[in-house]
């Protein structure tokens, strides 16, 4: 007779436990350049975010943050505070939206230096992207960025929002002049994130990643 008792939820009710409970978002802020435009990109989708039900939100703002570029495994104290920093965040975070440039045809060092000092922090989460840029838009770096993570066994939602020439698109307030394309672009990007984050935090609820 099998006396173990599987206190392990079923599939079906880990997801509607899980459908229940706010997403928590991490936005990633990837410029740390001096005089950088980021902020303004950065007010405009956390509006958007606050718009949508359903999403608890942390900000990872990299002009707050001085990562070394050689990493270690053995930090020095300075670095692990640096760490301390931002590294629970991302513990902590069930999806991430990544913010980023594109500076000479990719993404900021200030983001590759965040992403290698990291590892179980990306594991099968769901990554979502908004860039900007000149006449690229920063797609470029979207799709560097696409590859790196899925190295780290995250998963790159296919919707992003892309700003062309993003100094001439908003105001002076930071509003978006002609905002209906962008705010719906966002809305498809953030309800395809939630979907991913409800199904892989669900998922890992019954089973472990990678087990
Ligand atoms: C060093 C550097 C390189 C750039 N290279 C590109 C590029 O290759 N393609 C592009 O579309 N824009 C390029 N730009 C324009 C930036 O993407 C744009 O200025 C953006 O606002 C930079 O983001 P930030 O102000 O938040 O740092 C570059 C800007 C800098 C500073």
């Amino acid at each position: 007779m099998n006396t173990t008792t599987d206190v392990s939820p079923s599939p079906a009710a880990a997801l509607s436990a899980t459908a229940a409970k706010p997403v928590k978002l991490a936005v990633i802020v990837g410029s740390n350049r001096e005089g950088r435009f980021g902020p303004v990109v950065a007010e405009w989708l956390l509006r958007r975010v606050r718009e949508q039900q359903g999403f608890e939100i942390d900000v990872v703002d990299l002009a707050d943050v001085d990562l070394p570029t050689s990493l270690s495994h053995r930090p020095d104290a300075a670095t692990r505070a640096e760490l301390a920093k931002v590294s629970p965040k991302l513990a902590a975070a069930d999806a991430f939206v990544v913010l980023t440039p594109e500076y000479n045809h990719s993404y900021p060092a200030s983001l590759k230096s965040l992403i290698d000092w990291h590892h179980p922090e990306w594991q099968a989460k769901p990554i979502a992207f908004v860039s900007y840029g000149g006449l690229s838009g920063g797609l470029r770096s979207v799709e560097h960025l696409r590859p790196v993570f899925a190295e780290l066994h995250a998963v790159t939602i296919r919707e992003t929002v892309s700003f062309h020439n993003a100094g001439a698109l908003f105001d002076d307030e930071g509003n978006h002049k002609e905002p209906a394309a962008a705010d719906a672009a966002a809305k498809a990007m953030l309800d395809q994130l939630a979907w991913w984050a409800w199904a892989l935090r669900a998922a890992k609820e019954v089973r472990p990643y990678g087990s």
